[in-house]
């Protein structure tokens, strides 16, 4: 199968590891273990007997449990738990479509969410957001563009790389637009829990569709990307679905990841404020040296 080259990741295969600085970096901060256990108090001596097998192959019922407390309405049977969130998109759209399907992409976004469609045969039509919109979706304008054969539209809320987040209640309209077509709807939320005011969760579209489909993973709002673990939450067919397409890149993953990942989310609370903390303070940096509100709205 043939695929565009990934631009952003090869950008960052070249120059991210002998860089002085790195600003161009998309977690915050990461953690070590020993951060991890101090700022969660967890009592890790159970791990040291488990036996390394492949362990829950879906993921752990405890890992699950906690995935979905990141949710209104997801129970286990929606969770599948993956390859990080890049895992989870790819096994999204292997399982959700097929040649010649109509693609929806909205973008600017990670380029997997039209890459790999194209590379699967679909027609990807790109959705572009502009800045003059506070780079949110021009809602007559996607309508448009969304037309009875759409079958699935991919998204990313929060946004990188514009950080803009979509209101709920305009997630509630896009959701409208698609149960116009019966279009599924792909909504990376890898960012999701980082808002800066408020909430710092807003609403997640396998919350509010049954035909919406949310990836998550720990790499961005728990600053572990080095676990390499995150999920797929969607109904229970569509999960279903997935899993068939998954035993053929997964099995499991590593029963570690699955642990610690558990912990984390365990003890969302003080990792989001640790977080949003440090996203704050690095955004006052930003501020100063600009001395005037930034051009792009941050999440
Ligand atoms: C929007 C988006 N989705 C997915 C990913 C991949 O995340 P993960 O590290 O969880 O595989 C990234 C990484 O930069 C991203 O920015």
């Amino acid at each position: 199968m043939k695929i565009d080259n990934f631009k952003v990741e090869e950008w960052f295969n070249k120059y991210e590891h002998w860089a002085k600085y790195d600003l161009a970096d998309t977690c915050v901060e990461s953690l070590s273990v020993n951060e991890l256990l101090a700022l969660s108090g967890a009592d890790v001596t159970d791990i040291f007997n488990r036996k390394l097998n492949y362990g829950a192959i879906h993921g752990s019922d405890r890992l699950k449990s906690a995935i979905c407390s990141l949710y209104s309405a997801q129970k286990q049977e929606n969770i599948t738990v993956t390859h990080g969130a890049i895992g989870a998109n790819q096994l999204v759209m292997l399982s959700l479509i097929e040649p010649n399907d109509k693609v929806i992409s909205i973008v600017p976004t990670y380029q997997q969410h039209y890459s790999i469609p194209k590379s699967i045969g679909a027609n990807v039509e790109l959705f572009f957001l502009k800045e003059d919109e506070n780079w949110l979706p021009n809602l007559d304008r996607l309508s448009e563009v969304v037309g009875g054969d759409t079958k699935i539209i991919c998204m990313n809320n929060p946004n990188n790389p514009t950080g803009a987040v979509i209101p709920d209640d305009m997630l509630k309209k896009i959701v409208e637009i698609a149960q116009k077509s019966n279009a599924y709807i792909l909504c990376d939320e890898v960012y999701r829990g980082l808002n800066h005011s408020g909430n710092p969760f807003s609403d997640s579209i396998a919350d509010i569709y049954d035909k919406g489909v949310s990836t998550g993973s720990l790499s961005k709002t728990f600053s572990l990307a080095g676990l390499r673990l995150g999920w797929i939450a969607a109904n229970a067919d569509i999960i279903d679905n997935i899993n068939r397409q998954r035993e053929y890149n997964t099995i499991s993953v590593g029963i570690l990841d699955d642990y610690f990942a558990s912990i984390a989310i365990e003890n969302k609370d003080k990792i989001i404020k640790r977080n949003l903390d440090k996203i704050k303070f690095g955004k006052s940096i930003l501020m100063d040296l600009a001395n005037q509100e930034p051009r792009v709205q941050c999440i």
